[in-house]
């Protein structure tokens, strides 16, 4: 039997207690540790528009190697957003050994969060449902970025949000995200017993405090930030203000003219 069967079903062929789910459990820890963080990372570089645009262009261009080469090189972009997609697929796959597959289950389960009126237990619902949902919208949004990683700027960015009427998409994607990361990390600090202090009761409940903290500043951050390029966006579709070109390249072509 392989490893991963043996995983879903938690037994091995002796039929043994497998100990492959705990290791494929480390592995969803890992995975969803390493993309929450990544997330916190993604959110400010995203919201560097709310600064202005030179800033995220400089942003976006260092990321594209801007100080080890003189021209942008969009294809490490690609190559980080594959390396997240991977770490993402990974994640959502062993996500999904834990969503109830069958109608009953699923019928089983809700009466069980029902009557335990069990914030844990609705929470659990709300990581599988928001889960699901990104596992489509997210690749999306990953493929998008994979391939269209020298797209991304003041300009780029804003158009596909305004122009390609993107925003609602990323208005799903961000509500998605913000609810499974916070709950998704907060149950990290449970499971492995993070941040517990002599009563657990009560650093759950700081733990709890701080988890719905943190979904609502990246929350006000992202809504902030859509707006931000929604704004943008519109302004360039309509004629508003002219096609984004970064302040040094403005200065130069100034220089360039007052010599001639
Ligand atoms: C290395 C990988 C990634 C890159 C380079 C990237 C890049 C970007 C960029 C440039 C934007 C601005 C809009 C645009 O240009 O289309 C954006 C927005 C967004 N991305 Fe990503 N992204 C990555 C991974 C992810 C992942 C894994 C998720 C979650 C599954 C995600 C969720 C979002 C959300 C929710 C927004 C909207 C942000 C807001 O409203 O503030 N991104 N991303």
């Amino acid at each position: 039997m392989s490893d991963l069967l043996e995983g879903f079903l938690g037994t091995s062929v002796e039929g043994k207690k497998s100990r492959v789910p705990a290791k494929l459990d480390y592995f969803q820890s890992a995975t969803g540790l390493f993309l929450g963080l990544f997330m916190w990372g993604h959110m400010f570089f995203v919201s560097t528009i709310l600064i202005s645009k030179d800033f995220m262009y400089t942003i976006t261009k260092m990321f594209e190697g801007s100080f080890l080469f003189k021209e942008p090189q969009s294809w490490i972009v690609s190559a980080m957003v594959f390396f997240v997609f991977v770490i993402f697929i990974v994640h959502a796959m062993l996500g999904m050994r834990k969503l109830p597959i069958n109608f009953r289950q699923y019928q089983a389960y809700k009466t069980h969060a029902g009557m335990m009126k069990h914030d844990d237990t609705t929470m659990w619902l709300t990581q599988a449902f928001t889960g699901f949902a990104m596992f489509f919208l997210g690749s999306a949004h990953l493929l998008m970025m994979m391939v269209q990683a020298d797209t991304i700027g003041p300009y780029g960015s804003s158009m596909r949000m305004y122009g390609d009427v993107m925003w609602p998409f990323y208005l799903l994607l961000l509500l998605a995200v913000e609810f499974h990361g916070g709950i998704g990390l907060y149950r990290l600090c449970v499971k492995w017993g993070w941040f517990e202090g002599p009563d657990a009761k009560v650093s759950r409940k700081k733990l709890k405090q701080v988890k719905w903290l943190i979904t609502g500043f990246f929350l006000a951050l992202g809504l902030l930030t859509l707006a931000a390029y929604v704004k943008i966006g519109y302004e360039y579709s309509n004629g508003l203000v002219d096609k984004y070109k970064p302040t040094a390249q403005i200065e130069v072509t100034y220089d360039v003219k007052v010599r001639a």
